[in-house]
């Protein structure tokens, strides 16, 4: 037997049906916000990734797929969404529309070589949202209230929101010299992984896994003793804006995020159920305002964030969450004769084409078998078809909930079930 690949999953039945309510509600919210639909390729050039998302970061040197298509091209499948984002509003020229900034909202897998636990899969599932072209501080408020929302909706109650900044070029130079001043001399205490990091990348030395509890990481200087005034005034009036959406957040200034991308805001959103277990960041994001640059496009500002779904599904059933699937039908049709099963076929075509919900018999079952299968499929009407009932243009309508039946007209079918469904 073939089996699924380490770190994947097959989505079917129930949980199928509450990907869709998800998916649904998603699109909802981002249509509330007036935000469009983007859907970018799979697979890129490598190279946009080690561009777009950071020649240090984790993601880029350990966790990419990457291989070589039958033209020789290096491509890599995406591990996030936004470098891709990015290279289509470059390619597709939006930042010439007219309409400005750019929203756009997306909802797909994403592809990471990581070692497999709970809430950390090889291909997850990630929604996101990007805001180009926008420096306004309101901004930044809006692209967190969205997952808070979403969370919100869905009716999760042990969420935190950690925001901080990183500030402008200028704040993290001097920030950045000042954690390596500090962090030199206690380098030998700090792991392999740190170590490294020290010149190229220091600021991920203060979400380190291994060292995280360290004393010498915990009494670091943090960002915000080296904001300069914009700075602090840009993170002082986004902060304003979330006060405003009755957002409760808490300012951690060891949310540096994994991606190298990222000046001033950034935010991560962990749950904070019991026993949720390590990989409890459900969405993360931030401002970008140099990436569309680096990747070749005029000087816009950006900013967004990536909810991972896998998580977010493992949050709902943590906090025993009955999400309001979809989980019934309008109409089972049973019939036992050929003439009959004609009937079924033809009405059944006719009421989904004006939108009725049905299934019908497919199996040979006997009658007694039918109302035993249309009880497991929740069918709120059970339509009986039988050759005396046909011959007067009639159908035996039984409501499942009530027990009542009675014989309607084909002609006025249609109606009735409009009205009682
Ligand atoms: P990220 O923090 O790498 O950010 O990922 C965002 C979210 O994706 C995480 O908070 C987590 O919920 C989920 N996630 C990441 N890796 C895994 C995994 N292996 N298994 C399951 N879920 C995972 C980004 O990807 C940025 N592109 C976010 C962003 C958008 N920043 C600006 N715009």
């Amino acid at each position: 037997m073939i089996t699924k690949q380490k770190g994947t999953t097959d989505i079917y039945g129930l949980n199928g049906k509450k990907w869709l309510y998800l998916n649904n509600l998603i699109q909802d919210i981002c249509r509330s916000y007036n935000y469009d639909y983007i859907r970018t390729p799979i697979f890129e050039a490598t190279e946009l990734f080690h561009r777009g998302v950071g020649e240090t970061t984790d993601i880029v040197t350990k966790e990419t797929y990457d291989f070589k298509d039958r033209g020789d091209r290096s491509i890599t499948l995406r591990p996030e969404g936004t470098a891709g984002v990015v290279r289509s509003y470059i390619e597709n020229k939006m930042y010439g529309d007219a309409t400005q900034p750019v929203k756009l909202f997306y909802n797909g897998t994403m592809y990471r070589y990581e070692r497999p636990q709970s809430g950390r899969m090889r291909e997850l599932t990630q929604f996101g949202c990007e805001v180009l072209g926008c420096d306004d501080h309101y901004i930044d408020a809006e692209v967190i209230s969205i997952p808070v929302l979403l969370f919100k909706m869905l009716g999760l109650r042990n969420i935190k929101v950690n925001i901080n900044t990183l500030g402008d070029e200028e704040s993290r130079n001097n920030y950045r010299e000042a954690l390596i001043n500090y962090l030199k001399p206690h380098i030998n205490d700090l792991c392999e992984d740190c170590q490294k990091r020290l010149e190229k990348n220091p600021l991920r030395i203060l979400d380190c896994k291994v060292d995280g509890e360290n004393a010498i990481l915990k009494n670091a200087p943090t960002i915000l003793d080296y904001l300069n005034d914009s700075s602090k005034e840009r993170f002082e009036s986004v902060k304003h804006y979330l006060e405003l959406m009755d957002i409760e957040y808490e300012v951690n200034p060891k949310i540096v995020r994994g991606l190298d991308y990222y000046n001033h805001t950034v935010f991560e959103i962990e749950a904070t159920v019991k026993d949720f277990g390590a990989q409890n960041v459900l969405a993360g994001g931030g401002r970008y305002n140099k990436m569309v640059e680096m990747l070749d496009g005029p000087s816009t500002p950006a900013i967004g964030f990536a909810c991972g779904l896998d998580r977010l599904m493992l949050a709902i059933e943590k906090e025993d969450i009955e999400l309001n699937i979809f989980n019934q039908i309008d109409c089972f049709l049973m019939y036992v004769s050929d003439t009959e099963k004609d009937m079924a076929v033809k009405l059944a075509n006719d009421l989904r084409s004006n939108g009725i919900i049905c299934d019908m018999e497919n199996m040979g079952r006997s009658l007694k078998a039918q109302f035993k299968q249309a009880d497991r499929l929740n069918s709120k009407f059970l339509l009986i078809l039988n050759d005396t009932d046909l011959e007067n243009n009639e159908v035996t309508v039984k409501d499942n909930v009530t027990k009542e039946e009675q014989k309607i007209n084909i002609d006025e079918l249609l109606d009735f079930l409009n009205v009682n469904i």
